[in-house]
């Protein structure tokens, strides 16, 4: 028996998030030092059922809830944090991009350092930090939306307003299997303000917007996209598979975002394949346009808005105009980002957060000032098989 005990997430006022779940009564740095004990066969006899039942829990949560929210968990180890990542996928060992991060045009590499002793673990936030796990005299810095999107917050209202940064799923989408789970944890968070997240390039009454804390990070479930989109939209999306572009960090990165984050613009500024590393063709991956659930079956609209560069459909065509592969993979996307179906999460120090990467997007937000110091803990291993579409069944019409 475990004595997990699990919390849906209860909407705020006027919100319709149906997804995410708090879970207490489970020390996830325990688990492993347990697991890591001298007395490692003893130990593990006497209560590996207990483990056992433990992760069931937070395994089962994570399926059907999405995100999964840990209070209080300072002291959990970058180690710790790896293998409750990697227990969901026990045969993957490397992070999710890989080696790729290091390639300097990737649009990734400023974002993220690697903790020395644990290389699946990156280090992400803002401002100067003296010393932490094994990095020194190093400054982090929160991306901020000007230098990704096409227009920006004007800077009177930079402070107090803020965008969606870049709605994404964690994956390198070349290569290597989008990763089942992130793990985030909160280490340090600087003191909470409040700002208004626009979907527009100016702020406007008529325009729709959305208050959130300071340095949100911003999910939606994509299940809940799929199931909002009309049956005809549902159809195509069940029986289109998407086509990303080989290296996609380094070829997206002179382009730039609408005002959104969900999604690119279309002016041309791709890099040429020929400049890009060496492509080898069987690493290009076309994925479903919807993934299924591993424990209930149920489909999520799950496309990387940003890295898409074709789609075949059903009777064969390949569309591989990029604006109009854009426009199409924004009509179907943008529903599901509404102001009501966000949940933003309100980050406090210790917050250990799970999110089901095949299953929800995600966005940075927010803007913090030079001396707002931001420091977190992300996790997460490259999958040891791509993501499952929707299956012979995917041609019936609903
Ligand atoms: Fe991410």
């Amino acid at each position: 028996m475990s004595a997990a005990v699990v919390t849906p997430l209860s909407a705020p006022e006027g919100s319709q998030i149906n997804f995410g779940a708090a879970i207490s009564g489970v020390d996830v740095e325990n688990l492993t030092v347990t697991l890591n004990a001298a007395n490692y066969w003893e130990t593990t006899r006497e209560i590996g059922n207990l483990l056992d039942a433990d992760f069931d829990v937070i395994r089962d949560t994570l399926f059907a809830h999405q995100v999964v929210v840990f209070k209080n968990q300072h002291h959990v180890s970058p180690k710790a944090q790896f293998e409750l990542t990697n227990r969901f996928d026990p045969a993957a060992t490397s992070y999710g991009h890989g080696k790729t991060l290091d390639a300097k045009r990737s649009i990734l590499h400023p974002d993220l350092k690697t903790i020395p002793h644990q290389p699946q673990v990156q280090v992400i936030g803002n401002g100067f930090i003296p010393s932490y796990e094994g990095l020194t005299n190093f400054t982090l810095r929160h991306p901020h939306h000007k230098t990704f999107h096409k227009t920006s917050i004007p800077a009177d209202l930079d402070l107090s307003h803020t965008r969606f940064y870049r709605w994404h799923i964690d994956a390198a989408l070349y290569d290597l299997a989008p990763p089942v789970v992130t793990t985030l944890l909160a280490v340090r968070v600087p003191a909470g303000r409040t700002q208004t997240c626009l979907y527009s390039d100016l702020p406007s009454p008529d325009a729709p917007s959305l208050t959130v804390p300071l340095g949100t990070t911003a999910f939606i479930s994509s299940y809940t996209a799929y199931d909002i989109l009309s049956p005809a939209d549902q159809l195509f999306a069940r029986t289109t598979r998407v086509e990303y572009a080989p290296h996609p960090y380094i070829w997206m990165s002179p382009s730039r975002s609408r005002p959104d984050g969900l999604g690119l613009i279309s002016e041309g500024n791709e890099l040429p394949l020929d400049s890009l590393p060496e492509i080898d063709e069987s690493k290009i991956q076309i994925l479903p346009m919807c993934w299924k659930n591993p424990v209930d079956g149920r489909l999520a609209l799950q496309i990387h808005p940003s890295a898409v560069r074709k789609l075949h459909l059903a009777d064969g065509t390949v569309i591989d105009d990029l604006k109009e592969v854009r426009d199409i993979v924004h009509r179907l996307q943008r529903p599901g980002i509404a102001p009501e179906l966000v949940y933003a999460h309100d980050w406090e120090e210790g917050d250990l957060v799970l999110f089901h990467n095949r299953g929800v997007l995600h966005s940075v937000v927010g803007a913090f000032a030079e001396d707002e110091v931001r420091l977190f803990r992300q996790c997460n291993v490259a999958a040891s098989s791509l993501p499952e579409g929707p299956g012979p069944e995917a041609a019936v019409a609903a």
